[in-house]
This record gives structure tokens, sequence and C-alpha cells, in this order.
């Protein structure tokens, strides 16, 4: 019923003809596999959300093809405009005010009166954004509350027979969502992600305020359990105990590993396939172990999917 479509011109055409006739259609960016749906449409933005079971008032990224398309649909202040021409296309959301009628679809922002838009590199996404000419509307490819896709293999085993499409472009460069910025009047990181926190202040020359996990919506993939597999996930693990999968980093050696040389980009993006494979190795009532993770640059967006992964259960 899915079908996965190749990642050349005749793959475009097919999964923007799809998109136009109010299809959904997974597609790959260099963060994760999205769910993409026509942003202006309120059956296929409500089809977004029923085929991952997402809350709608949980609002989703609008995807599109370079700046001058986002200035058509949103307010770029001084410094979104920074971050945009240094960070897009990239691992790169800005949060910011929606113009007056142009056409979203209300579900998309879940009725607020900013948007969340993105320009991602990756070569597909931007053909099939060109080639369908419009704004698509975009969460990550994987059933509410589960681990991300980072191939299209991911995204079938959570949503065959749910949409459409996927179009497969291979494994995901980046392996992490975007990190997603609210730009004015005052930067806040709302979600750590791609682009380290310490190259947008380094960019901006000013120290940026990391949004306090305090239970607030403004970014609710932020709350609570989320990424989880079936397994339990136990943190900052030097050795496994009986039973339990280890995966390793630098100097700690497991079962797995995000990086045995210690690099975070090495790690980041081979997270949501290292949990997947470490989730089917400990099985039902298993626990997987992580080894410790630097907190800085990509470690941290590393750090907050590991969280959330060990999070209770809602
Ligand atoms: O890398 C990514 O960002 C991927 C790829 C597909 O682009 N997309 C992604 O989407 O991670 P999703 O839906 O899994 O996460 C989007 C996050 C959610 O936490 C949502 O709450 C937040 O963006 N968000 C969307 N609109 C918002 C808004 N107007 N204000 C604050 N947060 C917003
Ligand atoms: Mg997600």
């Amino acid at each position: 019923m899915t079908v996965t479509l190749p990642p050349d011109s005749p793959g475009i055409e097919t999964a923007a003809g799809l998109l136009r006739a109010g299809q959904l259609v997974a597609f790959p960016t260099e963060t994760v596999y999205g769910l993409g749906g026509d942003a202006r449409s309120d059956a296929a933005v409500a089809g977004i959300y029923a085929a991952k079971g997402r809350p709608s008032f949980n609002p989703l990224i609008v995807h599109l093809p370079d700046l001058l398309a986002v200035e058509g649909l949103a307010e770029v202040g001084p410094n979104a405009r920074l971050l945009a021409r240094a960070f897009w296309p990239g691992p790169l959301t800005l949060v910011l005010p929606l113009r007056a009628g142009v056409g979203l679809s209300p579900l998309v922002t879940a009725g607020l009166k900013t948007v969340a838009v993105r320009v991602p590199a990756h070569p597909l996404a931007q053909a099939l954004l060109r080639a369908f000419a419009g704004p698509v509307a975009a969460p990550s490819a994987n059933p509410s509350g589960g681990v991300s896709p980072t191939r299209a293999d991911h995204v079938l085993a959570g949503l065959a027979g749910r949409i459409a499409a996927v179009l497969d472009g291979g494994p995901c460069a980046v392996g992490l969502e975007s990190t997603i910025v609210l730009a004015d009047p005052e930067p806040v990181v709302l979600r750590p992600g791609g682009v380290p926190v310490e190259a947008l202040a380094a960019l901006l020359g000013r120290p940026i305020r990391q949004d306090a996990d305090d239970g607030r919506p403004t970014a609710p993939g932020q709350l609570a359990s989320h990424y989880a597999p079936v397994a339990g996930v136990r943190l900052n693990a030097t050795m496994p105990a009986p039973g339990e999968v280890l995966v390793g980093f630098g100097a700690v050696q497991g079962a797995l590993t995000l990086s045995e040389r210690g690099d975070l980009a090495e790690a980041a993006t081979r997270l949501f396939q290292t949990l997947r494979e470490a989730d089917a190795l400990a099985g039902p009532g298993g626990t997987i172990a992580f080894a410790p993770i630097p907190d800085t640059g990509l470690g941290r967006a590393i750090n907050d999917r590991l969280r959330r992964a060990a999070a209770p259960r809602g």
C-alpha cells in the first residue's frame, strides 16, 4: 500500500504529484525523514496527525526551498535573518510570526500566531519542494512518541499502510532533528538539534538561552517521554548490569557503539539506528544502557534525546 519511490526524477515527480493530490509522502532530509503533506490543505494536515497518532495541539514544521519562500509566509526579524543566512539550507528551524492570509491550514500551527519553518539541505528534499512549489508540513515520519526515522525502512516499520509513499534517499547524514530557535526579539533555543547551540551563539555574538524544560508547551516535542524504544533505558553507564545491552561511546565499549573514536557527529548520525538495534537486542522487558556522552556541541542534542528516551512512559 505504501510505495517506495526511487531517488530520481520520476520518483520526485511522483512524490510531488501525490502531495498535490493531498496524499502523504515521507521524504529524506539531512536530519531525519519527514512525513510530508500540503501545508495549505486541512485534509492533508489532519491526515498527518492521524497517521502519526499525534495530538493536534502539537504544531508542525513547514518546509520551504529557500528564505525567499519563507518570507512569503512569515516575518523574518533581524536575528532570524542572520541565522537563516548562516545556517540555511540546513538543520535549523526558526519559529517566526505568521503573516495573515497566507493560506496555511490553521492545523499546521495548532492555532498559534507563530509558524516553525525550515529550509532543508538534502538534495532530494530540495528537489521535492521545488517540484511541488508549495509549503510542505512535515513532522518526523514516525508514530508519535517513537524513535525518529533515519532510513526509509524505519519509516515503513512505523507507518507502512498509513501513507501513500516514501521517497528513499538512504540514511540521513545528520541523524538528529533540527535545532529549533525562537529568534526575535530574544533568541531562545526551544529544542537542541543538528546545529550546535555554541554555533548559534558565536554567530549572534551573545549567549543564547535554552528554554527551561519546565513543562510549558513551547515545543511540545520537548516534553516527557519521547523517542521511546520498547526496552527500558539507563543513562551514564560504564558497565552493563546482567542482561543489559550496553551502547558504548569512546573509551566505554559496549555490545553496540555510537562512536568508537568518541566523535559526536558520528554518534548523532548513528543514534536512532543504534537505539532501534539495541531495542531489538534487549527485547521487551530488557534494558539498554548508554555510556556517558559529553554535554557540548552535538552532545547536548544527543543527551536531550537520550533523557527523553529514558523518561517515565506516559
Ligand atoms: O529535523 C526536523 O526538524 C524534522 C525534519 C522532518 O524536518 N522535523 C521534526 O518535526 O522534527 P517534529 O514535528 O517531530 O518536531 C517539530 C517540533 C515539535 O516539538 C513542535 O512542538 C515544534 O517543532 N513546533 C512547531 N511549531 C512550533 C511553534 N510555532 N512554536 C514552537 N514550537 C513549534
Ligand atoms: Mg518528532
